[in-house]
Parts: C-alpha cells; sequence; structure tokens
C-alpha cells in the first residue's frame, strides 16, 4: 500500500539490547503503530559492578541481538520481506556496544538487500515523544526546547522542528542519570539507581532532614549543568552518617529533589527566554515520576499555555520504538552502500 514504511529499529548504545518493528502511515502527517519492541535488559549482569561493564555489555548485545531479532519479527508477525529499512544507532553511546548493533545491522541490512539509516540516539529521545502522535495530540508545535536526561547525557536543545536542533548547553561532569547511578551506590542500593531512588524516595516521609543538597549552577545565567558537586556531598554526608533505613529514604529524597530542582528551573528559563511554545522531555530519567509531575504543576503555573510533553514511561528509557522512529524521519540518509555505516560513540546532534 502507498504511504506505508515499515522500519526495523536496533537499539545497542548502552545495556539494554532492543529491536523494534514500527508501522509509518501517511506522508504530511505521519503516525506511528508499534508492531513489536522488544527490550532485552542486561541489568542482572551489570548489577554486581554498580555501573554499565562496556565489554560485558558488548558480548551481551552479541548473544542477545540473534533472539531479539526473532522475537520482534514473531512479534510483529512479519518476515524480512515485510521490512522496508533497518535503522540503527551509531552513537552517541559506549563504542564497543555501537557497534554491535551496527555490524549486525550492516550484516542484516546486506542479507535481506535492504538499506539502512544511521539514526542518532538523543534524537531518538526527542523522537520518543512522536510515537504519541494520535486522534489526541495531531500536532507537535515549534519551536521547542527538549531536555534529554540519560545515563550519559544532559542536555537542553532548541528545537525549530524535526532536524533542526541547537544545543544550548550540556552537563559539564556528571548527566543527571549518572548522579543518580552513583549516587544510589553510595547509598548502597542497586543499579540503576533512578528507579531506586524514586522508590525509596517515596517511602521517605515528610519529616524535617538534616542535609540539604546543594543545587549545583541553579542560579547561573548560562543553561550549563554539573552534577558531581552533588555526588561528593551526598559522599561525605553519608560518610558521617549512619545509614539508617530513614537515612536512606530521607537521603534519596534529596537527591531527587536536588536533581529535579536543577531540571525544572534551567529548563522552564530556557523555554521562557526563547518563547517557545512546547517543552519535550526524553531519556531514562525522564521516567521518573516525580520529575514529570513537578514539571506538569511547574509548567502550568509559570507557562500555562505550553504544551508539555513527556514519552509513555517505556519509551523514556533506551528501546528501539524511537530509534525506527528517528529513522523514518531520517529516512533520505537511507543507503544501500552498507559499508560506510560507522558507529561513533561522540556523534553531535
Ligand atoms: O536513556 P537511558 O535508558 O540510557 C542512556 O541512554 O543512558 O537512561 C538510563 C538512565 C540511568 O541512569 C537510570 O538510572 C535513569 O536513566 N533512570 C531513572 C529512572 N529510570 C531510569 N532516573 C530517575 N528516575 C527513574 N525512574
Ligand atoms: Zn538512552
Amino acid at each position: 500500500m502507498i504511504g506505508v514504511m515499515i522500519i526495523l529499529g536496533i537499539e545497542t548504545s548502552c545495556d539494554d539490547t532492543c529491536v523494534a518493528i514500527v508501522e509509518v502511515k501517511g506522508q504530511k502527517k505521519p503516525k506511528f503503530r508499534i508492531l513489536s519492541n522488544i527490550v532485552s535488559s542486561q541489568v542482572e549482569i551489570h548489577r554486581k559492578y554498580g555501573g554499565v561493564y562496556p565489554t560485558l555489555a558488548k558480548r551481551a548485545h552479541e548473544k542477545n541481538l540473534p533472539l531479539v531479532l526473532k522475537q520482534a519479527l514473531e512479534g510483529a508477525k512479519l518476515l524480512p520481506k515485510d521490512i522496508d529499512a533497518v535503522a540503527v544507532t551509531v552513537g552517541p553511546g559506549l563504542e564497543p556496544c555501537l557497534w554491535v548493533g551496527v555490524n549486525f545491522a550492516k550484516n542484516l541490512a546486506k542479507k535481506w538487500k535492504k538499506p539502512i539509516i544511521p539514526v542518532n540516539h538523543i534524537e531518538s529521545h526527542i523522537l520518543a515523544n512522536w510515537l504519541k502522535i494520535s486522534e489526541k495530540l495531531s500536532r507537535i508545535k515549534f519551536p521547542a526546547i527538549c531536555l534529554v536526561v540519560s545515563g550519559g547525557h544532559t542536555q537542553i536543545i532548541l528545537m525549530k522542528g524535526v532536524g533542526k536542533y541547537k544545543i544550548l548547553c550540556e552537563t559539564r561532569d556528571d548527566a543527571a542519570g549518572e548522579c543518580f547511578d552513583k549516587t544510589a551506590r553510595i547509598l548502597g542500593l542497586p543499579y540503576p539507581g533512578g528507579p531506586a531512588i524514586a522508590a525509596e524516595a517515596a517511602k521517605s516521609g515528610r519529616e524535617q532532614f538534616s542535609a540539604t543538597l546543594p543545587r549545583p549552577m541553579i542560579y547561573q545565567k548560562n543553561y550549563d549543568f554539573s552534577f558531581s558537586g552533588l555526588k561528593t556531598a551526598v559522599l561525605y554526608h553519608s560518610k558521617q552518617t549512619k545509614k539508617t533505613k530513614k537515612y536512606i529514604q530521607q537521603m534519596a529524597s534529596e537527591i531527587q529533589q536536588a536533581i529535579i530542582d536543577v531540571l525544572v528551573r534551567k529548563t522552564i528559563k530556557a523555554a521562557k527566554d526563547f518563547k517557545v511554545k512546547t517543552i519535550i522531555l526524553g531519556g531514562g530519567v525522564t521516567a521518573n515520576n516525580e520529575l514529570r509531575k513537578q514539571f506538569k504543576e511547574k509548567i502550568k503555573k509559570d507557562i500555562p499555555n505550553i504544551q508539555y510533553l513527556t514519552p509513555n514511561i517505556q519509551f523514556c528509557t533506551d528501546n528501539a520504538a524511537m530509534t525506527a522512529v528517528a529513522g523514518y524521519y531520517n529516512k533520505n540518509q537511507a543507503t544501500k552502500n552498507w559499508k560506510d555505516i560507522k558507529a561513533n560513540a561522540n556523534i553531535k546532534l
């Protein structure tokens, strides 16, 4: 049928092995339907190291990919001949992990005689919101401010349209997700730290807590972030204190709130400064319910007429459905010169 495209997405930039198949209908106003979305998590492998161990992640991707592909095809009830293009994350991410996905995609595309589309992982996190386009959300208004917060990145991006991005700031040291992961480890909580901190924070209650953590760079004029000081503050405070259950819960709540305060304030400032029509969140940290809620409340109070978009929770963390969507918007880069596709761990948006 004319106007329908079926894209197989592959994403291995970090520690999730992901394959998804997405149907795209319509050209002017494309609508996306997920036919299958498989995420094989490696959390159990990395948990004992308190973070992602790249060599082990690479090996696990190699082992998982054929099975995850099989599950994706079976889930979508499709055969290779039904796929129109293969979209693959080429960066940014962990170099050895990216190469596994890229090489797998190249071999597959060659074997199936399909074009391959290189995809930027940061753009994928933004375009995860496009999976929401439906009767209810028919149009995303530009310009927009995007906040991408994940284990590897914390960026505010001015977006004038799909494919038109200007990075306004990045983190000077740790990413927000990294800060969740590292402070969780200090408190003896499991990897990944974000969900673990959120769960402890939810139990914390309203009693006064002895520590107020810094909100790094919150009042600076630029939009830059810095989270390593926060981690150090947690380290020092927790060394001097007995880590009781109550202490861990209260400290988790304070960590989460410090990170939220900085992210919300800087993003809203950028939205006001650039007089944008939309705020778009993306990346693993935006799965945080408290962050989503506080953003919503602050936007309602400060800039009520703005459109506020967050991906559905399962599309905040790494997945290949968003890779397929980004592949669709980069279809002009589709190529059958498979050997030209290369991983690039530091690729910019
Ligand atoms: O986007 P993502 O899956 O992978 C990267 O591209 O890095 O993000 C993973 C990060 C981890 O640091 C994890 O701790 C964090 O997202 N994360 C969360 C939550 N769920 C995942 N952080 C805070 N709250 C959550 N609920
Ligand atoms: Zn990611």
